[in-house]
């Protein structure tokens, strides 16, 4: 059976298909962005994180290397007199990663020129804070990496 007239203009259909679309290509947009800022943040972080010494030993003095800490991104440096030291690699102004600077044994975060000293703590730039220091304490052939009591402000928004 045919219908004499339609039910839905063409009008009407063009229009609910442009509509249609935009939607679905602002829904695609956003979507990144929403879990970005909500989502990794409800993760809850491991206990601990261990890395054998037979891998730190590989790196050289005055060196670093990035490791996950659950969904945060952990910057773990061997200092020239040996110590092993990890932080949070997430600069404390807008998040960007963090790279350690051999030649002035600083952080360095890239986005809006801020630095860090070996300690963490925020020497130039626009960072507000220190990073976050981990906890890592030597066990048998392991380092064993933790995030710190208090939990600075990863805690808080976690
Ligand atoms: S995000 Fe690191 S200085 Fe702005």
């Amino acid at each position: 059976m045919k219908l004499k007239e339609s039910l839905l203009s063409r009008r009407d259909f063009f229009t609910g298909l442009i509509y249609g679309s935009l939607g679905s290509v602002a829904a695609y947009l956003a979507y990144p962005v929403v879990r970005f800022l909500y989502y990794e943040k409800k993760l809850p972080l491991p206990k601990a994180v261990t890395i054998t010494l037979a891998d730190i030993e590989k790196l050289s003095l005055n060196s670093a290397v990035y490791f996950q800490y659950g969904y945060l991104p952990g910057i773990l440096v061997r200092t020239e007199a040996g110590e092993i030291k990890a932080f949070s690699a997430k600069c404390t102004h807008l998040d960007c990663n963090v790279n350690y600077k051999p030649d002035t044994k600083t952080f360095y975060c890239a986005c809006h020129d801020g630095y860090f000293d070996i300690t963490g703590k925020n020497i130039a730039g626009p960072p507000p804070t220190p990073l976050v220091a981990f906890n890592v304490k030597q066990e048998a052939d392991h380092m064993v990496i933790t995030y710190p009591e208090e939990g600075g402000e990863e805690a808080k928004k976690a």
